[in-house]
């Protein structure tokens, strides 16, 4: 066991682990935020997708080891400091999820598009999400959710909660 000192939406947290243990069990299972879901385990499907500093990263392939207090990691729960943000909003707007057990990884991945690209077309959409698998196939209904998302950014210019 080791302890570490983790900086998750913000807030400061110690927790004491074996090194190898997944990111995505330390934020489910220690830190208590349940939102970041497991699928493969193998970072096939993009169910446990988190922000490390800003970026997508697999939580599920992601040792505590990996991770400086340094590194601020971000979580579904922390993209809308207490509130939705534009990418939320879209998304019970064009009511995309259907059994919703990829879509807070489909989220962050979307979250992380919108502040690299505000205004993707189709093809920039699809690319950013192929590694987001989502068995009930709600792909459409994504990708109009995060054009919805970018519209709605272009008028109020916020809505990307990220930390
Ligand atoms: S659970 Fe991490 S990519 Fe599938
Ligand atoms: S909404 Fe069911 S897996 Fe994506």
């Amino acid at each position: 066991m080791a302890v570490y000192n983790l900086t998750v939406n913000n807030k400061k947290v110690k927790v004491d682990v074996e090194p190898d243990m997944p990111l995505l069990w330390v934020v489910r299972d220690f830190v208590g935020l349940k939102g970041t879901k497991f699928g493969c385990g193998m970072a096939l499907c993009g169910a446990c997708t988190v922000h490390l500093n800003g970026e997508p990263a697999r939580s599920c392939q992601t040792p505590i080891s990996s991770i400086s207090k340094t590194d601020k990691i971000t979580t579904i729960e922390g993209i809308g400091d207490g509130q939705l943000n534009a990418v939320q909003k879209a998304w019970i707007e064009e009511q995309v999820p259907q059994c919703g057990y990829c879509q807070s990884g489909q989220i962050m991945t979307a979250v992380a598009l919108l502040k690299s690209n505000p205004n993707p077309d189709d093809a920039a959409i699809d690319s950013a999400m192929s590694g987001n698998l989502c068995r009930c196939g709600t792909y459409d209904r994504i990708r109009k959710a995060v054009h919805r998302a970018a519209d709605t950014m272009k008028v109020s210019g916020n809505g990307i909660g990220q930390k």
